[in-house]
């Protein structure tokens, strides 16, 4: 075991920097959402630097994206990655950083003219965030088998454009089959995203496992009418029921306490006048635990609610789930291995649970499956102010590299 071998933390932040020139945006964030125009320009430019690197590169029919560097036996990869797309306002770190550490990682491999025994792959899935097409982590939902192909193809994104139609559009329609290669294992690394490590001067987060996510859309609809001359007790008012809606998510989980988050994120109401009793809003909740049956009464103590609201002021409600996942638990003994590594080069470690999603989630139900997380300044993410320290990004790569060497042997 080349126990020696680091990373070069300069070449990945260099890389990381160049990455979010595509689709920048002000306060040095990055907007790239799954199968726009900045998508398919980062896609281009990373698979251009897994070819300079030697990786014979796979792209499914959904968009996935694999690059395998050969082993001395054939076999499935030790497979790393993440994602390249971003919500609307994201940061420059969010998936790119595990994708990008992929990539360092082969080019440390090639550096040092190691051949090892099994694959190493370096992967970016299609659609993990979400924010444009429902659900979010699709690409890895597809390649598990776990959604199928023509459900995700025929999906309508928030403006109204279908994946499968977009996918082909950027040019990222490929020809393998999903589900291909298969994985020996899955590691991914990511930024935290949240404030637990920093908080506690961590260096490394040894991820146990990721919480359970529930997403619903409301469509809310009652009768618009004049602000003036409504009487109140006449009104069907679309816009309180959802005022009333968000209040209660947030009580809800302030009550139910713990793990438990609530959040609205999206919300259009119609016609979003001054002086017009709204009449129609199209609202989202998200809900997430750790713990199935804390999140399960959430869900249902908000639907009864929202039921109710609605009823007693005479609007209409329907509602579709977004997205819905299980808290996932990620494989025991890879989690013991990312905590003793981490001990190993000194890094301060905590094993702690993902707020957030992520594919290594849904590769979990394939294969091996952990995540290596660092810190994030001050917790924040999605947000174009994400930030973590060179020196963080580099020992999160390096953890990542003696774990995929170890893997690969
Ligand atoms: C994905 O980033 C999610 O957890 O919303
Ligand atoms: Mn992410
Ligand atoms: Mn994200």
């Amino acid at each position: 075991m080349q126990d020696n071998l680091r990373i070069n933390g300069d070449r990945l932040s260099q890389r990381l920097q160049e990455l979010a020139q595509i689709g920048r945006i002000a306060g040095d964030g990055v907007c790239r959402l799954a199968l726009s125009d900045e998508d398919r320009a980062g896609r281009d430019r990373v698979v251009g630097w897994m070819r300079d690197l030697g990786l014979a590169v796979k792209i499914d029919t959904i968009g996935n994206v694999v690059g395998v560097r050969a082993g001395r036996e054939d076999g499935p990869p030790v497979m790393t990655g993440s994602h390249i797309d971003t919500v609307r306002t994201g940061g420059r770190y969010d998936g790119t950083l595990g994708v990008l550490a992929g990539l360092e990682v082969i080019a440390t491999l090639n550096d040092a003219e190691i051949t090892t025994k099994r694959p190493v792959a370096v992967a970016f899935f299609t659609n993990e965030e979400g924010s444009r097409f429902q659900p979010d982590m699709f690409g890895s939902l597809v390649y598990t088998g776990e959604l199928p192909l023509a459900v995700a193809l025929a999906t309508k994104g928030i403006d109204g454009l279908t994946a499968g139609d977009e996918l082909t559009r950027i040019g990222y329609a490929g020809p393998e089959p999903v589900g291909q290669p298969r994985a020996h294992a899955y590691v991914e690394l990511h930024v935290e995203q949240g404030p637990v490590l920093e908080a506690g001067g961590f260096r490394i987060g040894a991820v146990e496992g990721v919480q359970g996510i529930s997403w619903s859309e409301f469509t809310l609809t009652g009768q618009s009418n004049h602000a003036g001359t409504t009487p109140m007790r006449m009104r069907k008012d679309a816009g309180y029921v959802a005022a009333k809606i968000a209040v209660f998510a947030r009580k809800l989980a302030k009550e139910i306490g713990g793990y438990q988050v609530a959040t609205v994120g999206a919300l259009t109401m119609s016609p979003n006048l001054v002086n017009v009793v709204p009449n129609h809003v199209v609202m989202t909740v998200d809900l997430r635990n750790t713990d199935e049956a804390r999140l399960q009464e959430a869900e249902r103590r908000l639907f009864a609610y929202a039921d109710e609201i609605a009823a007693a002021e005479g609007v209409g409600l329907t509602r579709r789930t977004l997205a819905r996942f299980a808290p996932v638990a990620f494989t025991p003994n890879l989690v013991d291995r990312v905590e003793a590594i981490a001990k190993d080069f000194g890094l301060p470690v905590k094993r702690l649970p993902s707020g957030a999603g992520h594919d290594a989630q849904i590769m979990a139900a394939v294969c091996p499956a952990c995540m290596i997380f660092v810190p994030s300044v001050g917790g924040i993410s999605h947000n174009v102010e994400e930030y973590t320290a060179p020196a963080d990004l580099a020992a999160g790569a390096d953890v990542l590299l003696r774990l995929v060497l170890e893997l690969a042997e």
